[in-house]
């Protein structure tokens, strides 16, 4: 088995741009089209053989299910070409299936990787999410705060009211008692109907999103992917699982985790250092989506690394 050390996170991070630029341009023509699953499948198959040309021994950690509803890319699944370090792997071929069949905004084709180990095994539950930005003292604000105590307490560390903040909410039924508490501190409300792993990354850079902070429960898968993705930007998420009955207790059960009630932090979801990619399928505030123009395709992503904190914007003109 391969050790950490063998983690040469450099060169591998062009070759996981690869993969998620797979999986986006896999979606391209079936952007639009109403029809989820095909664009999912599409991203899916693209990015699984992509990431089997990668000379690593991977485990996917974070993925489309678990192995007995996801023929690919489920939890467990051995991927690479098995040379090469051992690596964990967090992966959503197509974050945000219902955004790219109807052509709304910041699908993403996402991927993380880090050292055997090295992330949360998730289960397929909800999680209670709370993330900001970068440039705050760890702590600033929690999940333990109401939404008018984060509210306040964000708009005091930046030094503005808290009809300065804005924060990102999924819009959802459960959501709406937190909607109408955040709106009562005078705080402004980006609703997005679907994908909050783009909703948490927004957080990081909010002089070109607008947006300061996210809360409210979605996918626990994606609040992994999440935390890769700011463990590179800069930023602090908080996470607690949340189970609706015993099967999804015991989904997490299988998946190692004894303490039910447990708030995980950023880097306790994510212990080590990662690299993070993720390809815009439809346009977004952090990466442009697939342009389909006569004869090719025009992707960006944005390729990033937690050890140096670098990001890179990689613009691909790809002939077909
Ligand atoms: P899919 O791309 O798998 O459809 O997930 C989109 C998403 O919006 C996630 O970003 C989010 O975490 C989750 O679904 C929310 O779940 P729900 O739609 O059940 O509220």
């Amino acid at each position: 088995m391969a050790t950490k050390q063998d983690f040469n996170d450099r060169m591998l991070s062009l070759g996981l741009a690869r993969v998620s630029e797979a999986a986006a341009i896999a979606s391209a023509d079936l952007i639009g089209r109403g029809d989820e699953k095909a664009a999912d499948q599409a991203a899916v198959d693209a990015m699984r053989t992509q990431l089997n040309m990668l000379d690593i021994q991977g485990v996917v950690v974070i993925g489309e299910g678990e192995r007995d509803e996801a023929p690919m890319l489920y939890i467990g699944e051995e991927v690479g070409s098995g040379t090469g370090p051992g690596v964990d792997i967090a992966l959503d071929p197509l974050e945000g299936t219902t955004l790219t069949a109807k052509d709304m905004p910041n699908a993403l084709a996402v991927i993380a990787m880090g050292p055997r180990g090295s992330m949360l095994h998730a289960p397929d539950t909800y999680m209670d999410k709370l993330a900001i930005g970068p440039g705050f003292e760890h702590g600033v604000v929690t999940l333990d705060m109401t939404p008018t105590e984060r509210v306040t307490a964000l708009a005091a560390a930046k030094g503005c009211a808290p009809s300065d903040i804005t924060v990102c909410i999924l819009e959802r039924p459960r959501h709406q008692e937190m909607i109408e508490e955040v709106r009562a501190t005078g705080a402004a409300i980006r609703l997005i109907t679907d994908g909050d792993v783009a909703g948490v990354m927004h957080c990081a850079e909010p002089e070109i999103t607008g947006i300061d902070m996210y809360m409210g429960q979605g996918g626990a898968p994606e609040g992994v992917l999440a935390a890769s993705a700011l463990k590179c930007m800069g930023g602090q998420i908080f996470g607690r699982l949340l189970f609706r009955n015993d099967d999804e207790r015991g989904r997490a059960a299988k998946a190692g985790i004894t303490d039910f009630d447990r708030i995980y932090t950023r880097d306790e979801m994510v212990t080590e250092d990662v690299i993070f990619a993720a390809t815009g399928v439809t346009d977004g505030s952090l990466v442009a989506g697939i342009k389909r123009e006569v004869g090719h395709l025009t992707t960006e992503t944005i390729l990033m690394r937690s050890k140096t904190g670098s990001v890179r914007r990689m613009v691909y003109r790809n002939p077909r």
